[in-house]
């Protein structure tokens, strides 16, 4: 193993789970985690950061009835109910002008 410095100032994690089996809800099936990333990575890319700030897909962080779910890191700030009207806020609290 080597350790190393991250090559993103920030991660954004946009849970993306789909649970089909209706066990527990899903950012992915039932709120809009799928759109929530697509966007938010298209944003980033258009603000000209995407070399400084990753939108990445994430599986199920355990808090499925709070969705859709998002996680910046490493600012440790969690995101709840976050919809796709919510971007510009988003990349306000990414540093970034909507
Ligand atoms: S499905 Fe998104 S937190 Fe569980």
């Amino acid at each position: 193993m080597e350790q190393a410095e991250p090559q993103f100032k920030k991660h954004v994690l946009v849970c993306t789970n789909e649970r089909l089996d209706g066990s527990r809800v899903s950012c992915g099936k039932d709120f809009c985690g799928k759109e929530l990333h697509a966007s938010l990575k298209e944003a980033v890319k258009s603000a000209g950061m995407a070399k400084e700030i990753r939108v990445v897909k994430s599986g199920c962080l355990d808090v499925c009835e709070e969705g859709a779910n998002v996680l910046i890191q490493p600012d440790n700030l969690w995101l709840k109910h976050t919809e796709l009207a919510d971007i510009p806020a988003i990349l306000e609290k990414l540093g970034l002008k909507p």
